[in-house]
């Protein structure tokens, strides 16, 4: 049995959820709804069903649950991927250690190392280590504005550029990317960035499906800036949405949840 978790952000005009539930419809596959916050984690009658998170809220209560079910279920994406990538510092690790190419980045609480780093790079980006959307992410040029930050420090060295990339890979496959275009720091939909569908090339495809992997996640969306020429990789969203991409993202998402049952 398919099991949704819906998206606690969905609205009546952007309801990923129901986007995946009306192809599941199409497919007259039965599925269920539950909702984190109603499940006992000691509930053992919870078993053997495939239980998609579509989002989650970054809580304990819901991570715990998640953890909970995935003891005795098929969660996707599985919690510790979930978890890695709701931490900047969990996925740049990660992306690190798989040799991925990633911005260089400084994490610690030290003001004089984050002085010693923005003092290399001139110029830095820092970002909230649970951050999403793009929200507060400042570009930081004097020591004074780090100052003014409370630690840790995630910083970043900074990439100048008018447009990044969104990748939605699915198991092995870079299915679909968005280019997102904006005068801004950030180009998230989100901080009002402009998305539109590009084709997938293989070296964004390559990095897109290695992020992946390197995370720990079954699906999700890999987020690329373009350094000179080549690619490096932001991050990977373990509970990913597909505004404005034109493949058809809720299908593939239902087809692989119907394999994931079997
Ligand atoms: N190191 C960087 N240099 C320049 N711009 C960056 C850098 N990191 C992030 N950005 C911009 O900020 C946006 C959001 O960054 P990201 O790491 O994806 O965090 P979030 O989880 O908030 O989306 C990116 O899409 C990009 O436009
Ligand atoms: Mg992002």
């Amino acid at each position: 049995m398919i099991s949704i978790i819906p998206k606690p952000t969905d609205t009546p005009d952007d309801n990923s959820t129901k986007m995946v539930l009306d192809e599941l419809n199409k497919m007259e596959v039965p599925f269920r709804v539950r909702y984190l916050e109603s499940i006992d984690p000691f509930d053992t009658a919870i078993e053997n069903e495939t239980i998609w998170a579509c989002g989650i809220r970054q809580n304990g209560q819901n991570f715990e649950v998640l953890n909970a079910l995935a003891l005795s279920n098929r969660v996707v994406n599985p919690p510790e991927g979930i978890v890695t990538c709701a931490s900047k510092v969990a996925t740049s690790a990660r992306l690190v250690r798989a040799g991925i190419e990633t911005p260089v980045t400084f994490f610690g609480e030290a003001r004089a190392l984050a002085h010693d780093f923005l003092d290399h790079w001139g110029q830095v980006i820092y970002k909230p280590v649970y951050g999403f959307d793009g929200n507060g992410i400042v570009l930081i040029s004097e020591k004074e504005e780090l100052d003014a930050i409370e630690p840790p420090f995630y910083l970043q060295e900074y990439i100048p550029s008018v447009r990044d990339f969104r990748v939605f890979v699915i198991e092995d496959e870079a299915v679909g990317a968005i280019m997102r275009q904006s005068n801004s720091l950030t180009h998230n939909i989100h901080q009002g960035g402009c998305g539109q569908a590009v084709s997938v090339d293989d070296e964004m495809a390559d990095l897109a499906i290695q992020s992946a992997k390197a995370v720990g996640v079954d699906y999700g969306g890999v987020d690329l800036i373009e350094r000179g020429s080549e690619y490096t990789v932001l991050e990977v969203n373990g509970t990913p949405n597909w505004h404005c991409m034109t493949a058809p993202i809720p299908r593939l998402l239902a087809e692989f949840l119907i394999e994931c049952d079997f």
